[in-house]
């Protein structure tokens, strides 16, 4: 198993003769299954290259705020948001001063002040600058905030002093991550029904009624399950060009419209523990498929439109006792109001509600920002961040449900 599937990771990088063993350490988290994003300080491009940690990683490697964005880069604190933890090493005292009095004067100070992730050091310098009291009261103020030392060893030094200030080994150093950041199995043998995607309502041969869906949140929320050890049946309509899910666990079945959605969804949901239903099912389908192609002849064209059958509002009647049913709402208007509405009318556990007419978020986006609404009244704010953390947060709460739920999980 790679204890940090899925995970992203930024790696900080200084200007210090260790900076060579942080390749090593790139190449060690990816292995384990993370994804690497490496910032480079410009001292830190005197010992390393951005093209080396590009090679190993396959990711575009970042060293300043000022030039070309590249990918997700679209602001400098991109990689604040999408970190799950950030880990800097070596973090030589220089840097440590700098981040300890909160300067933001380049990209890794910068993102370190505005990210929210858990942060790690692996301070490595001189003997002798490490022991000193300046740099052990800025390492203070560090741990102080909440952030993470990994310490340096003791032995042979670049310098030729023997002392405490060495990067310890990067092995060493991605099994004090796994540790704290590495995957715990809580859903281990649990069966999820996972939905995604949208689903296509063929008009004629070539012609179909479509919507925005992406399939990005429910493919976030499967993988997020899978990592956590649960059986996943992902269900999905129409998506962009996703990568299939990185895991033996999860099995896709891929439909085209909602009625082709109802009968997998129903044929998965007997044997499952949990339900999540992220896809963007058409309420409507043509009530007559026209067997050729519609010619133009007509200055308007008027399709009659009969409804499809409601997948969740039928789960929510057979719903076994024990068995937790999570519905999306995506809404433009009064996100509140309709949302309790469909928690209640589908007898949902668990509500999603996301307003789908902004840009930076819902359709498409890689970021979601969403309420949740629970089945006992309470309401949650979930802020806007990238999807999977988005799933993250809801597997934690699934989580709690099933642990209160009055048939054992
Ligand atoms: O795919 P992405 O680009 O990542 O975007 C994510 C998302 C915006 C699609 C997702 O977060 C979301 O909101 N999904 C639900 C979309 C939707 O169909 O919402 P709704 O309010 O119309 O439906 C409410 C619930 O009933 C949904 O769980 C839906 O799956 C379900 N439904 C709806 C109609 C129907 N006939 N059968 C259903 O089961």
């Amino acid at each position: 198993m790679r204890m940090l599937h899925g995970k992203k990771v930024v790696l900080g990088v200084t200007g210090g003769i260790a900076a060579y063993k942080a390749v090593e350490l790139a190449g060690r988290l990816k292995k384990q299954g993370a994804e690497v994003h490496v910032i480079l300080t410009e001292g830190a491009k005197n010992f390393v290259t951005e093209l080396t940690f590009r090679e190993i990683t396959g990711q575009p490697v970042t060293s300043t705020m000022w030039g070309e964005v590249a990918n997700f880069q679209v602001e400098h604190i991109a990689l604040a948001r999408l970190a799950d933890f950030v880990i800097v090493a070596p973090a030589t005292a220089n840097f440590i001063a700098k981040a300890a009095h909160g300067m933001a004067d380049d990209m890794l100070t910068t993102t370190l002040l505005a990210t929210r992730a858990p942060v790690y050091f692996a301070p490595a310098m001189n003997t002798a600058m490490y022991e000193n009291p300046i740099t052990q009261e800025n390492i203070e103020r560090l741990i102080q905030q909440g952030w993470r030392m990994i310490e340096p060893e003791t032995g042979m030094l670049a310098c030729g002093t023997i002392g405490a200030g060495r990067l310890p080994e990067p092995e060493d150093i991605v099994q004090a991550l796994i540790e704290t950041e590495g995957v715990q199995e809580t859903l281990a043998g649990k069966r999820f029904l996972v939905t995604a995607g949208g689903t296509l309502e063929a008009v004629d041969p070539v012609r179909f009624l479509g919507n925005r869906s992406s399939g990005k949140m429910g493919y976030a929320i499967a993988e997020e399950a899978a990592r956590r050890g649960a059986f996943v049946t992902l269900v999905f309509g129409a998506t962009v060009a996703l990568p299939a899910p990185d895991s033996p666990l999860v099995t896709t079945v891929r439909v085209e419209s909602a009625q082709d959605m109802r009968e997998a969804v129903l044929k998965a949901s007997e044997g499952a523990d949990v339900i999540i239903k992220a896809a963007a099912v058409a309420d409507y389908r043509v009530k007559e498929i026209a067997a050729d192609k519609i010619k133009k002849n007509d200055e308007v064209l008027t399709l009659e439109l009969v409804k499809n059958p409601d997948i969740l509002k039928e789960l929510g009647e057979k719903k076994r006792a024990g068995q937790i049913l999570v519905g999306f709402a995506a809404e433009t208007q009064n996100l509140l109001d309709y949302a309790s509405d469909k928690l209640r009318k589908k007898n949902l556990d668990l509500l999603v509600a996301n307003d789908v007419s902004r840009k930076d978020a819902g359709f498409a986006s890689d970021y979601n920002e969403v309420k949740l609404l629970y089945a006992d009244g309470r309401i949650e704010d979930i802020s806007l961040q990238p999807k999977s953390k988005i799933a993250r947060i809801l597997l934690d709460r699934i989580e709690d449900l099933c642990a209160a739920a009055p048939v054992p999980f």
